[in-house]
C-alpha cells in the first residue's frame, strides 16, 4: 500500500483549508517554476508552494506545518548550488516561496543602514542603497536574481569580502519566523549591542535549516566615487600571492577584489566570445583582476598605477582600465568564462578555502592530484585570492555519458577534499552544505561540534520541518512523517 499519496492529500486539505486565498499553488504547471534552481543541476517535487504576502502569513503557515509535521523549504531565488532551496525530489516538501515580501522597508544613511524584505532581489537593495548615496557591498554573479533571505540563509559571499566581509558581517539584524510560528524580532539598527546571545548569528548561513528569515537590517557604506579596474598576468599563483600582500598595503587597504583566474579560464572566456580579443599582449599562466574603490580626494587611479609599476619584477604584463565601460568589460571576462566552463553541460563545482598563505601551494597540490587521478577532465580554477577561497571545478570529457559523469564528480570531489583536509581547509568556503555536500560535511565535522549543531538544530525545530535533510541527516525520512 502507498500511504504517501494520502498523506499528501491530507496535508494539502489542512493547507488549502487554513490559509488564506491566493496563497497556496497546487497546479502542476505552476510548482515546475518553483522545482528546478538556476543551474538546473538540482530539481525537486514540491507538495505545494506557498507564497505569503506578509510576515503573519509566513507565521501562520509554519504554525500549521508545524501542527501537521508538514515539512517545509524557504525559497528566494533558487541561485544557490547546493539544493538547499529545492523541494525535495522525493516529495512532500511545502516550498515556501519569500517572493513577495520584496520591500526595503527603509535605508537611513545617517545610520549606514537599510531594512530590506526576504523577498527582495539584492541588486534592487543595492540600487536603493546607491540612490541615497551608500552602497550595500554585497556583490556576486547572482545578485540580479537573488534574494535577500538567501543572501542571508547562506551567508553569500562573493568579490568584495576582503574589504566588507561576507553577509554576515553586513547584518545588525534579522526578523525570523521559527518553525512553530512564532515571530522573533531581532531587527535593530544597533552598532554596538552586547545584551547576551547574539541570536541572530544562529540564523545566518543555517541554510533555511533553523527558521525563516523574513527581513534583514544590513550595515551600508559610503558610496565610492572612485572605482579602478586593472588586470595584471602573472607567472605563478605564488606571485599572485607576493603581489597581494603588497596589494594590501601599498593600495591603502583599498582594494574591494582581488580574483584569481587561471589561463585556462581566460581561454573559455575567449572560445566562447568570439569578440573578445586577448587581454594582454601575451598569454600569461595566471590572471588577476584587481578592484579598488574609495571616495574623497584620493588620487586612486595613481595609487594602483604606481603600486603596478613598483610591483614590476611579480607582473608580467597588465593593463588598468581608462575607463568604467573598459572596467566592466575586463569583469565581463569572468563572467562568461563562469557561464561558459560546463560547455552548457554539467561540471563540478567547488568552493573550497584554505589559510590565504597556503593558497598557492594548495592550487599546485590539488591541480596535480587531480591531473594525476583524472588527466581527461578539464579543472577551471578561479576564486577570491584576498579569502583564501578558490573554486576547483571540474568539467568531464566531452562525450561522457551520465554515469561516468557521476563517478567522476564523486571520486574528484574526493580528490580535491583530501587535499583541503591536509591544508586544513574547508570545503564550503562561500556555496554552504546544502544537500549535495552534506556527506563529505558530516563526515569530517568532529563530534563536540556535531553535537552542538544536533542541539541547536533540535531546541529551534524541535519537530524537524525546516529543511529536513539539508546540513545535517533529517529526523525522519521526510514525507513519511
Ligand atoms: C563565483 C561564485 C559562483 O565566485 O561563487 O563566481
Ligand atoms: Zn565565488
Amino acid at each position: 500500500m502507498n500511504v504517501v499519496p494520502d498523506l499528501e492529500a491530507g496535508r494539502l486539505a489542512a493547507l488549502s483549508a487554513a490559509l488564506p486565498d491566493g496563497i497556496l499553488m497546487t497546479g502542476a504547471e505552476d510548482l515546475s517554476r518553483y522545482s528546478r534552481d538556476w543551474s538546473g543541476d538540482h530539481v525537486g517535487r514540491p507538495l505545494a508552494v506557498a507564497r505569503p504576502r506578509s510576515v503573519a502569513d509566513v507565521s501562520r503557515i509554519l504554525a500549521l506545518c508545524h501542527a501537521h509535521a508538514i515539512p517545509v523549504v524557504p525559497q528566494g531565488g533558487l541561485t544557490g548550488l547546493v539544493g538547499a532551496a529545492v523541494a525535495d525530489p522525493g516529495g512532500g516538501e511545502l516550498v515556501v516561496s519569500l517572493e513577495r515580501l520584496d520591500r526595503v522597508r527603509t535605508v537611513s544613511p545617517i545610520d549606514f543602514a537599510m531594512v530590506v524584505e526576504a523577498g527582495c532581489i539584492l541588486e534592487e537593495a543595492k540600487r536603493q542603497a546607491d540612490a541615497v548615496d551608500c552602497l550595500l557591498p554585497i556583490t556576486f554573479g547572482a545578485q540580479g536574481s537573488c534574494r535577500i533571505g538567501g543572501t542571508v540563509a547562506t551567508n553569500a559571499g562573493g568579490f568584495n569580502v576582503l574589504r566588507y566581509g561576507m553577509t554576515r558581517d553586513l547584518v545588525l539584524g534579522l526578523e525570523v519566523v521559527l518553525s512553530d510560528g512564532r515571530v522573533w524580532n531581532g531587527l535593530k539598527m544597533l552598532r554596538k549591542d552586547n545584551r547576551g546571545y547574539d541570536l541572530k548569528q544562529l540564523f545566518i548561513g543555517a541554510e533555511g535549516t533553523l527558521g525563516i528569515v523574513t527581513a534583514a537590517a544590513l550595515k551600508l557604506h559610503p558610496r565610492p566615487t572612485q572605482v579602478e579596474t586593472a588586470l595584471v598576468g602573472l607567472r605563478s599563483v605564488e606571485d599572485v600571492m607576493a603581489l597581494y600582500a603588497r596589494a594590501r598595503r601599498e593600495c591603502s587597504d583599498l582594494l574591494t577584489a582581488f580574483e584569481l583566474i587561471l589561463r585556462g579560464g581566460i581561454e573559455i572566456a575567449l572560445a566562447a566570445r568570439p569578440d573578445f580579443s586577448e587581454p594582454l599582449s601575451e598569454a600569461c599562466p595566471v590572471y588577476v583582476l584587481i578592484e579598488a574603490a574609495a571616495g574623497g580626494r584620493v588620487d586612486l587611479k595613481a595609487i594602483l598605477e604606481d603600486f603596478l609599476i613598483d610591483a614590476g619584477g611579480l607582473v608580467v604584463d597588465g593593463v588598468v582600465a581608462s575607463s568604467r565601460a573598459q572596467g566592466e568589460r575586463l569583469w565581463l571576462l569572468r563572467e562568461v568564462m563562469v557561464e561558459a566552463q560546463g560547455r552548457g553541460g554539467r561540471y563540478l563545482r567547488t568552493d573550497v578555502s584554505v589559510p590565504i598563505s597556503t593558497l598557492a601551494a594548495f592550487v599546485d597540490a590539488a591541480l596535480e592530484a587531480l591531473a594525476a587521478r583524472h588527466p581527461d577532465a578539464l579543472a577551471v580554477t578561479y576564486g577570491h585570492v584576498g579569502d583564501g577561497n578558490v573554486h576547483l571545478n571540474v568539467v568531464p570529457p566531452v562525450g561522457m555519458g551520465p554515469e561516468a559523469v557521476e563517478a567522476l564528480f564523486h571520486a574528484a570531489e574526493a580528490v580535491i577534499f583530501d587535499v583541503v583536509d591536509r591544508f586544513s581547509g574547508s570545503i564550503s568556503a562561500e556555496h554552504g552544505i546544502g544537500r549535495v555536500k552534506r556527506s563529505a560535511f558530516l563526515e569530517r565535522i568532529d563530534p563536540v561540534s556535531l553535537d552542538l549543531a544536533t542541539r541547536v538544530k533540535q531546541a529551534l525545530d524541535p519537530t524537524g520541518i525546516m529543511s529536513a535533510g539539508r546540513i545535517l541527516a533529517p529526523l525522519a525520512p521526510i514525507g513519511y512523517r
